[in-house]
């Protein structure tokens, strides 16, 4: 590989080499044009493994991008998604359902980042729904953190401390306004701005700010990566979700996604976002969905629709409960079967690198936030 294009393949086993090949279904070969001198690079699946050709005769898809695009792409720092609504990527021949079908592919050749795939999950014995609790050890906690991607403590939180955080909740709502760089909205079923996402909440509300310092959350916060920080201050800082009941337009519901589908896996993964239950949830509040073991690896943009037999938990908790996910676990947080209303105030904990690469306001939700109505609707185009 020449070093121009700066990747650096690394050696797969003949099955990651066949996983690869066999994700990439008939989307034929792809080329990327990198740069102003146009060196190109072609990968296509050759019998059960990827070839990789410093050209684009050939290639049946063709992208063009930076030098700068190409080397975040390959660097994990943005994601395919990402420099597509940037509008970073012209298709020279095919469309991003090529490029689409190839991602998972691209990212174990490129980082080694292996593909989800169901018939191989190994939960080790553990249960996907087990509920545990502050009384277990630390080894007991992220043995299933590590096993599932994701946990649910029960009772981390007094109904009394959620009452008052309910109440500073309903407080700094009261004074949020769309466009107020604080807040997130969608609109409901009569067209009507609705209240969907607090962001930076806890830069406003010592009652919260006790809550993300609180030496309960800080233990979660920390179970994988013990100098893990959250960041009251980037990266949208504590998170506070409303739920909004029926039909919305913007982003209140929340299809499949990892939290680094926008890019930024390799500055902020595996970070652990702890979701304090301020209410309580379920189906009918809008409750949070899980593909336990999918934590560590790509999944297909659209799986669904290419993937069979994929569990999916969903946590239903109650009020002073914590949900622990890690950010690249597939998770979803769909739209409520009944009444909707679920509260939960989210704390991030990043890897101190994060702290090099992203400032207050430089996070892509805070470039996007005011945009929701034109992102969803890119969405639906992909
Ligand atoms: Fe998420």
């Amino acid at each position: 590989m020449d070093s121009s294009t700066s990747v650096v393949l690394p050696d797969l086993t003949a099955a990651e080499s066949a996983a690869a090949a066999r994700s990439v279904g008939k989307a034929g070969s792809i080329g990327f044009r990198i740069g102003s001198n146009g060196r190109g690079i072609t990968y296509s699946v050759v019998g059960e493994s990827v070839r990789v050709d410093e050209d684009l005769d050939g290639a049946d898809t063709i992208v063009a991008l930076s030098d700068v695009a190409w080397a975040d792409f390959v660097a994990q720092m943005r994601t395919f998604i990402n420099l597509f609504l940037a509008g970073e990527l012209a298709f020279e021949r095919g469309t991003f359902n090529q490029l689409s079908a190839w991602d998972p592919a691209l990212r174990l050749l490129h980082a080694g980042i292996s593909i989800y795939d169901p018939s191989t999950a190994d939960f080790q014995g553990r249960d996907p729904q087990a509920v545990l609790s502050l009384a277990c050890d630390d080894a007991e906690l992220r043995a299933q953190l590590d096993t599932m991607g994701y946990l649910h403590l029960r009772g981390v939180f007094s109904v009394e401390e959620m009452t008052a955080a309910d109440a500073e909740i309903d407080r700094l709502a009261s004074l949020a306004a769309p466009g107020d760089e604080a807040s997130w909205w969608a609109r409901d079923e009569t067209d009507n701005d609705v209240l969907c996402r607090l962001v930076y909440a806890s830069m406003r509300s010592d009652v919260l700010a006790a809550l993300e310092n609180d030496p309960r959350i800080v233990r979660l916060g920390r179970l994988i990566e013990p100098a893990a920080m959250s960041a009251p201050d980037r990266m949208e800082g504590a998170a506070v979700l409303l739920k909004a009941p029926g039909e919305t337009k913007g982003l209140s519901n929340i299809p499949w996604h990892q939290d680094c589908g926008m890019g930024g896996h390799a500055m902020m993964c595996p970070a652990l976002s702890i979701g304090i239950q301020i209410t309580g949830s379920s189906a009918a509040t809008g409750n949070l969905r899980m593909i336990p073991g999918s934590h560590g690896q790509t999944m297909h943009y659209q799986w669904e629709s290419r993937l069979g037999d994929v569990p999916v938990v969903e946590i239903d908790t109650a009020p002073g409960d914590v949900t622990v996910h890690i950010q690249d676990v597939m998770h979803a947080s769909p739209k409520p079967t009944g009444a909707g209303g679920r509260r939960t105030m989210y704390v991030t904990f990043y890897p101190p690198r994060l702290w090099d690469h992203v400032g207050p306001g430089e996070a892509f939700n805070d470039l996007v936030r005011n945009r929701t109505a034109q992102v969803a609707d890119m969405h639906q185009h992909l």
